[in-house]
């Protein structure tokens, strides 16, 4: 027994040598200032391993943690994730009411003490309709929000419940508003209705990079304004809950290579 336990210290040594050794690689190039997940594959990931669905969503978020971690290390300002689709309540109500008690409990595990965004000096910013949630989670998302209000090394855009038509349908909807109580008849441009986004509120940069997991090749209505000329889109097969900095070295190494080609 003396001799197994031995073996698998040497063996999680190993590993944990060869993860600083990858991560400090990557840190000597160039780092992406703005990378966002469609975190998908939750349900067939629980399906193949003959789990119930919302232990889908639970190991999701045990996932969603790693990457932030990784992220966080990397120094990578802003992150962001889609975490619930204004489609997704249309779900069935079990995995709907579980995912929302899930969020409360998530949120805030994630920013009070010990938690990734505490530890990491990362604000929490909400990017969705939130009103849509019941109220118990709209009253976690205030209190995760403003606990990590005066973090600033990074950022974490929680997208929830979201979708980028209902985004830019309210920013085009505020931009008008704004200009009818200016007074002033001028045009319209970009960059109001781009500063009325909700990315916006935390300063976002354009997208360098969007990694979307599961096999699935679809944007599903996901930051399509904050995607510009040089977003890099990447479809991985790995389900999210199985993701890891196996998957990103690659995705990372070849931002770097694009960056150094340039
Ligand atoms: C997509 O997989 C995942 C979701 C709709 C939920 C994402 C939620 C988490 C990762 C954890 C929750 C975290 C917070 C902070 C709320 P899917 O359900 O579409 O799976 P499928 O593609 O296999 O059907
Ligand atoms: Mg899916």
């Amino acid at each position: 027994m003396p001799l197994l336990r031995s073996a698998l210290w040497l063996r999680d040594k190993a590993i944990d040598r060869t993860r600083r050794a990858f991560l400090a690689v990557l840190r000597a190039g160039p780092i992406p200032q703005h990378v966002a997940f469609v975190m998908d594959g939750n349900r067939r990931y629980a399906r193949i391993k003959g789990m119930k669905v919302l232990q889908g969503h639970v190991d999701g978020f045990v996932a969603l943690r790693r990457v932030l971690e990784i992220c966080s290390t990397l120094d990578i300002k802003y992150v962001s994730v889609y975490a619930f689709a204004i489609d997704n309540f249309k779900r069935p109500k079990e995995e709907v009411d579980g995912l929302m008690r899930l969020a409360e409990k998530a949120l805030l595990e994630l920013c009070t003490h010990g938690g990734v965004l505490a530890e990491h000096g990362v604000r929490l910013n909400t990017v969705g309709k939130i009103t849509l949630f019941p109220p118990e989670v709209q009253v976690a998302l205030a209190k995760a929000t403003e606990l990590t209000k005066d973090n600033h090394r990074a950022v974490l855009n929680l997208c929830m419940p979201y979708s980028s038509r209902d985004e830019m349908t309210t920013a085009v909807e505020e931009t008008i508003h704004d200009a009818l109580l200016r007074g002033k008849n001028e045009p319209i441009t970009e960059q109001d209705i781009e500063d009325h986004l909700l990315t916006a509120k935390v300063n976002s940069p354009p997208l360098d990079i969007l990694i979307r997991t599961s096999g699935v090749n679809r944007l599903s209505d996901f930051l399509l304004w904050q995607c510009a000329e040089n977003t890099q889109v990447h479809f991985i097969d790995t389900f999210w809950p199985d993701i890891g900095l196996l998957d990103l070295l690659p995705i990372i190494l070849d931002y770097q290579r694009k960056i150094w080609s340039y």
